[in-house]
Formats: C-alpha cells, sequence, structure tokens
C-alpha cells in the first residue's frame, strides 16, 4: 500500500519534450540498478537491503536500544554526513517538537548529536550538559577515521569513562562501523565494546536503512520494524519501469528540468518536523550528482517561515529553479484558531479552521504563485508522518536519487570532491603522511 503519491502536472509541462524523451534513459538507469552493472555497483547494497533486513537485526538493534534507554537519560550520537544526517531526519520528524526542553523520564533518554560540527562552543556546552548525567554513547562512522567524530569521541569517552568508570562505561558505548577496517574498529575490538556493521556496499549517505540510523532511531523509541516494512513496500513497487514507478517519474522529472535549464532544485516543507528531512536529502542528492560540471544544487526552504525571506527570490528571481513539495495530508492532532469577540487582529475570518488547513491554504496559494511566476512544482504528498511512511519516503528519494545519477552520466556512488578539503585542513594541521602537502600549502599561504 503505497502512503505517498507524486504529482507531477505543475512541472512536466515546463519541460515536455525532455521528459517525453528520456523514458529509455531512466529504463536503462533502473536496469543498471537491478543487474548491477553502472558505475559505482559496488556500492549498490541499499538497492535491496530493506527487503534483506533481517528480524534478528531488528531485535538485536532494538535489545541494544533498550539497554541504552534503561540506563542513560542522555544517548549521544556521534557522526558526520550519512553518519548523522538520517537517523537525525527520522528522529525530528517523529519527535514531539519540544521533546528536549522536557526532564528525561526513565527509559525515555534524550537523543544529543555530537561530531557533526567542531564548533569549540557546541562541545563544550555538550559537556556541560553531560555533567554529572548519566548518558552512553552511539559512535558511528563507516570509514573509522573521518575527524570531526573522531575528536568528539575522544572527549566524551574520557568524560564518560570518569564519571562512570572505564568498566561501565565499556557497556555504554556501541560502535558502528566497517568490519574490519579503520581506527573505530580496532578500538572497539580492544576495548571490547558492543558493535554494528555497516555492510561494505552501503555508502554513507544511503545507510540510514543499516545499524547507522535505526540504532539512533529505537533509542528515540521509534519502531523501527515499520520503518523497514515502509522501505520494503516502496522497494517492491519501484524494482521495474512503469508509469507508476514514483522514483523513475521523479528521476526523469527532474532530468527533463534540468536539461531544460532549470538548475537547482528547493525541496520545500510546509511543517517544521521535516527540516532535517531536507538536510539528509541535500546530502544524498548533492553528493550522488554534483560531479564531473554537472548536476542539480539541492536546497532547501521551510515554510511558510521562509516565504518571509526567501519567498521575494523564488516569486522573482533568476528562473533557474524547480520545487518539490513534501506535503503531509493529515496532521496528527487538531489545533483550531479561537473566536475573539473584539477581533482586533482581524482574524475572525480564519475562526474555528483547523491552523492545518490555514497552512494547506498557504501552500496551495505558493503554489499557484509561483508555478505562474515560472516555477515549476513538483508536490510529494504524505498520508501522514510515521515510520511506515518515512520508510518509503527514504527509500523512495534513494531509489530516484540512483536512477536520476546514472541519467546525468555520473556514478552517483563516489565522493572524489569531499577530499580536497580534508587533504588541505590535513595538511594544515600538519598530519604525519602530510609532509609534501604541508610544505606545499604553506608556500600558498
Ligand atoms: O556519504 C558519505 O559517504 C559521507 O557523507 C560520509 O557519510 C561522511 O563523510 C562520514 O563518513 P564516515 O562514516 O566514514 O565517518
Amino acid at each position: 500500500m503505497k502512503s505517498i503519491n507524486l504529482n507531477i502536472q505543475d512541472a512536466v509541462y515546463f519541460a515536455d519534450a525532455q521528459f517525453k524523451a528520456n523514458e529509455a534513459a531512466a529504463v536503462e538507469a533502473i536496469t543498471k540498478l537491478a543487474e548491477g552493472s553502472g558505475e559505482g555497483s559496488d556500492f549498490i547494497g541499499w538497492v535491496n537491503l530493506p527487503s534483506e533486513t533481517s528480524n534478528e537485526l531488528i531485535d538485536r538493534i532494538n535489545a541494544t536500544a533498550a539497554r541504552l534507554r534503561e540506563n542513560c537519560d542522555y544517548v549521544v550520537c556521534i557522526g558526520i554526513g550519512g553518519s548523522y544526517l538520517g537517523a537525525k531526519a527520522v528522529t525530528t520528524a517523529l519527535s514531539d517538537s519540544f521533546a528536549d526542553f522536557y526532564a528525561p523520564r526513565p527509559k525515555e533518554p534524550k537523543l544529543l548529536y555530537a561530531g557533526q560540527n567542531i564548533g569549540e562552543e557546541y562541545t563544550a556546552e555538550l559537556q556541560k550538559l553531560l555533567e554529572g548525567k548519566k548518558f552512553g554513547i552511539i559512535v558511528i562512522s563507516k570509514s573509522g577515521t573521518t575527524t570531526e567524530p573522531a575528536i568528539a569521541f575522544r572527549i566524551l569517552k574520557d568524560q564518560l569513562e570518569k564519571q562512570a568508570g572505564k568498566d561501565a562505561a565499556k557497556d555504554l558505548i556501541v560502535a558502528i562501523t566497517d568490519a574490519n577496517k579503520g581506527a573505530l574498529r580496532a578500538m572497539a575490538d580492544k576495548e571490547g565494546y558492543e558493535t554494528y556493521v555497516i555492510p561494505d556496499n552501503v555508502g554513507g549517505r544511503f545507510s540510514v536503512l543499516t545499524p547507522v540510523g535505526l540504532l539512533p532511531i529505537a533509542v528515540a523509541g521509534h519502531d523501527i520494524a515499520k520503518l523497514i516494512e515502509g522501505a520494503a513496500e516502496m522497494e517492491k513497487s519501484t524494482a521495474h519501469p512503469g508509469e507508476d514507478n514514483i522514483a523513475m517519474t521523479y528521476a526523469r522529472v527532474r532530468n527533463a528540468l534540468y536539461q531544460s535549464g532549470k538548475k537547482i532544485e528547493l525541496l520545500v516543507n510546509y511543517n517544521p518536523k521535516l527540516h532535517y528531512f531536507a538536510e539528509w536529502w541535500k546530502q544524498l542528492y548533492g553528493e550522488s550528482e554534483g560531479k564531473d560540471g554537472k548536476g542539480i544544487f539541492p536546497a532547501s526552504v521551510d515554510n511558510t517561515t521562509d516565504l518571509h525571506s526567501m519567498g521575494q527570490w523564488i516569486q522573482e528571481g533568476e528562473r533557474s529553479i524547480f520545487e518539490t513539495v513534501l506535503s503531509v495530508n493529515k496532521p496528527a492532532v487538531s489545533v483550531r484558531v479561537p473566536e475573539n469577540a473584539e477581533n482586533l487582529d482581524g482574524i475572525n475570518y480564519l475562526a474555528g479552521k483547523n491552523i492545518d488547513e490555514v497552512n494547506k491554504m498557504a501552500e496551495l496559494g505558493t503554489k499557484i504563485a509561483h508555478v505562474e511566476g515560472g516555477v515549476p512544482n513538483m508536490q510529494i504528498k504524505l498520508d501522514k508522518l510515521d515510520e511506515f511512511v518515512l520508510g518509503q519516503l527514504i527509500y523512495f528519494f534513494e531509489k530516484a536519487c540512483g536512477i536520476s545519477g546514472y541519467m546525468l552520466g555520473v556514478n552517483p556512488f563516489n565522493q572524489p570532491g569531499v577530499e580536497a578539503y580534508k587533504k588541505n585542513m590535513f595538511a594544515l594541521l600538519e598530519k604525519p603522511g602530510y609532509e609534501k602537502e604541508t610544505e606545499a600549502i604553506k608556500a600558498k599561504l
């Protein structure tokens, strides 16, 4: 049962000819993904991941999550990029917006994040928050050598060992990393941490449905079996080419719009719970497609908030953008605008309406204005926000990304460009092994 619908009618007519012409390329892309015959096919383990996820793995992850929930008031999830954004996206979408402002309750630890930046204040403030608290750590790094999480882990591991004692700390740390390689694997084996493996053939930005995303999501109290179930449904319905394959259709429309000069895609939401979903999506599409001098630039806005900041540009700026709107059909709760006898604010015409009715009219009004202003608009309608629907949405975007990358003619599964900054940073920090680079970069300063 599909809980997601894709509406392309206000987008496709902007690039009708290109859309009609790209069907064969989309079919070829789907075939490459199915047969593993495309570039980067060492990294397409995510394609069948939902249907191949065992109940044993889900049960084990739930057991680890229950242990951390039992013993911690805070669980710090350390990771960056693909080792962070998926969990953050799902937990933000499914959790109370103000969860962090309530005191921790027994068996409901707060999920915190670290190692996703190298902000000194952020780290110091996190250390301060955790002072004297019962906390645990999930440290995630596929390579096991990424600088940002390595720094955060060194600092927080020290703090945990001081606060809980080395023996107890060992049981409060879980490492998710490669089966054999990397510093994190070596450290986890030496210290005796519980570990989960990130499959070799699943790249970071496609790893949310592995323990990388599943363990933090389970710690936050969400139903990971349902998430996988939703993803498996979408895996089935997008396996073959056809008009009802919405991943193929989305990839085709993006590709057609790109060919017609629309170089920027805005992922738009009208629900603040989806803010981090857009951050996850930006990494997925940005790292997969932005290479060889090509690729749609993925950007995002949170509406109606950003209509008051970015709205002018979207309505009347350079006509190089298109929008993909994430629209949630049913909010989980109901809040009505009250009647007011004095009506000093002049909004009695809204009295009795749900907030969401107002939001939906803002969405519709914006769509009509933007389309008339030359901005193609696709809509992804979600029945509601729950684990099953989010599982479908995650897989939908992953599959469409693989198809879209192949249609663009790039290898969607590598990220060579990410190394450039690292090389310079290591050279500037005089990392052993980078002596030549250090000399060369210092000569430029
Ligand atoms: O998609 C990717 O491969 C990257 O964004 C990685 O997820 C990110 O750099 C973190 O890497 P690692 O998990 O090796 O620490």
